[in-house]
């Protein structure tokens, strides 16, 4: 059992969040959690998606050369793992495209219409949960409705193109601080 700390900053405000992520429901994704975590890829990096009622989405490094290094080859695919849990709001799942898809995308569902996510969906398997500070995400979502950023989606072909620098016109839409893992 792993548990993940990590902090959206908004306007200078830091946001504390912790993710308990459970090893036996999805080993093989929360040890690609595990190595996001401890080579700082997810520090940094915007939550390019954000649909209110449904979910939160990152996992494009801030900087692109570190993003190309994570995209290059198949060994970046992960085997799909069955659904162990039912969502709920605050689920932690690896974002996809189909089978065998989980590479470094990750989302945080938020109710009502995010629990209704890995069913039938291969890629979607419950990692964890957000088990404090899901205030936190409510904060993600009023931002981002604040941020003018309406297409939502939009910025992840940019984002790994060129980084932070393409969501420059956007500056209230959060970003993760710094994350931290600990055993437990
Ligand atoms: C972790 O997942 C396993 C397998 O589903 C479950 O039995 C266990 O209760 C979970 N642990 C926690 C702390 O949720």
């Amino acid at each position: 059992m792993l548990v993940l700390l990590v902090a959206a900053a908004a306007q200078q405000r830091v946001l504390p969040f912790t993710i308990l992520l459970n090893a036996s429901l999805a080993p093989l994704g929360v040890r690609r959690v595990s190595k996001l975590v401890r080579t700082g890829f997810l520090d940094g990096q915007i939550l390019y998606r954000v649909i209110p009622g449904f979910l939160v989405q990152f996992g494009v490094a801030a900087d692109p050369t570190v993003h190309a290094r994570w995209q290059r080859g198949e060994k970046r695919r992960l085997k799909d793992e069955p659904n162990r849990m039912p969502f709920r709001h605050g689920t932690l799942s690896f974002a996809g495209a189909g089978t065998d898809s989980r590479t470094s995308h990750l989302f945080v569902a938020l109710a009502p219409n995010g629990v209704r996510l890995g069913r039938g969906t291969p890629h979607e398997a419950t990692l964890g949960h957000v088990v404090s500070g899901m205030e936190t995400w409510e904060r993600v979502v009023a931002n981002y409705q604040k941020s003018g950023y309406k297409d939502t989606g939009t910025l992840q072909g940019p984002l790994v193109q060129r980084g932070n620098a393409a969501a420059a016109a956007y500056p209230l839409l959060d970003r993760i601080r710094a994350c931290h893992m600990e055993c437990q």
